[in-house]
């Protein structure tokens, strides 16, 4: 099976960089600044937006959504932010008194707060499976589910941990909610784009992804995914495009009871967006045209022998047989993560501190010559440690 060469030549990174931090924002490849002229123009040239163009490009970007969630244009959603599409789930989705929102030790923030809101409102309760970040959280939400039944209404988790980069088995945890009923919330922004995944095999209920890591696209700008069991619920807000007929310009305020088909109902207000969407296209267009299945065999090769170069020099890792392909934790036993980032960072390397533990999240742009720098970097901790 084909690995895909280091993409490095494609993205304007010093020489003296070895970023290892795709999870908290990609670069965009260098081709991208000539985008910014299609971004600019319809600011530039207003005369020349036609009303048409308020929705070509936003439904290019939800069919390429589409493929790479595999699913349908009409199940897609322009959202800004995970948060909103928490909101907007916790606004459909049924919640009584005494009822259950299951999710894990430190999620994500934005994945914890709506949910924390939403089970106060009803008097139910957010239930946090209890950490710690690296442990096997498909056996532990399998448990919580067979432990509690049906009182369990809603399980939200992410496909892999953000944190410590635990890969999450969401086919055995989408039968375990169907079995007590249970609604299935998926976020996917630490994953979509470099580890495949199937709406049409999965079915969550809602499943969101931010566009700016793993999909390459701009900030404020992701994609929720809404099963076509709820395609028909109450959007966070009432914009104008969202309504049937609003191509017709002439006639907006002929007022329409009905929406546009599908998701588009729960896209944020001026979804068109005309800075952001031709960057949404080019970093989608970019994760399919090197395939999310090529992308995920890639970097699972790259980690390992990162991993291995880790754990020669004392590093305890994501435990093997949960690490995701892209994404994964490392710390020593006896030197704090902060310590080590910061002598990193010192010799060109960028990671982030979870906790204790070291994220990396390398991605295509990384070549030999940064597998040597980290090389360099690792062993120099060896003064730091004695
Ligand atoms: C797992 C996860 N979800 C969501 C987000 C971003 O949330 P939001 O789009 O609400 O700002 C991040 C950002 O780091 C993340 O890692």
């Amino acid at each position: 099976m084909s690995i895909l060469p280091p993409q490095r030549d494609r993205f304007d990174l010093p020489r003296d960089l070895c970023y290892l931090n795709a999870a908290y924002m990609t670069p965009f490849p260098a081709a991208f600044s000539r985008i910014a002229e299609e971004a600019l123009a319809g600011h530039l040239r207003p005369w020349e937006v036609t009303p048409a163009d308020f929705f070509r490009a936003s439904e290019r970007v939800r069919s390429l959504a589409a493929r790479i969630l595999d699913s349908e244009a009409d199940a897609v959603a322009l959202v800004p932010a995970v948060s909103y599409a928490v909101a907007t789930a916790a606004r459909n989705l049924p919640l009584a008194k005494g009822e259950i929102i299951l999710t894990l030790a430190e999620e994500f923030p934005s994945n914890y707060y709506g949910w924390q809101r939403l089970a106060a409102e009803r008097e139910a309760e957010l239930l946090l499976l209890d950490g710690p970040p690296e442990r096997d959280w498909t056996a532990a939400v399998l448990e919580a589910i067979e432990h509690h039944g049906a009182r369990i209404r809603l399980v939200a988790i992410p496909h892999v941990h953000w944190s410590s980069g635990v890969m999450l088995d969401l086919g055995a945890i989408r039968a375990a909610t169907h079995e007590v009923g249970a609604a299935l919330f998926l976020d996917l922004t630490q994953s979509l784009g470099a580890l495949p995944v199937s709406m049409r095999e999965i079915d969550p209920d809602f499943a969101v992804a931010a566009g700016y890591k793993w999909l390459f696209g701009p900030y404020a700008l992701g994609y929720l995914h809404v099963a076509a069991r709820w395609r028909d619920g109450r959007p966070l807000e009432e914009n104008w495009i969202a309504r049937a007929g609003s191509e017709d310009f002439s006639r907006l305020v002929h007022y329409a009871d009905d929406y546009q088909p599908g998701a588009r109902r729960f896209d944020m207000g001026e979804r068109s967006n005309f800075l952001l969407m031709p960057f949404a296209e080019a970093g989608l267009g970019l994760v399919l045209e090197w395939g999310v299945e090529a992308i995920a065999r890639s970097l699972a090769v790259l980690n390992t022998r990162l991993v291995a170069m880790l754990e020669e020099a004392g590093f305890v890792a994501t435990p093997a047989d949960r690490r995701s392909p892209h994404l994964m934790a490392v710390r020593h036993p006896a030197i704090p993560a902060q310590t080590i980032a910061r002598h990193w960072h010192d010799a060109g390397i960028r990671v982030s501190v979870r906790g204790s533990w070291i994220r990396i999240a390398p991605h295509l742009w990384v070549d030999a010559a940064d597998e040597d720098r980290l090389a360099a970097a690792i062993a120099a901790l060896e003064q730091v440690a004695s």
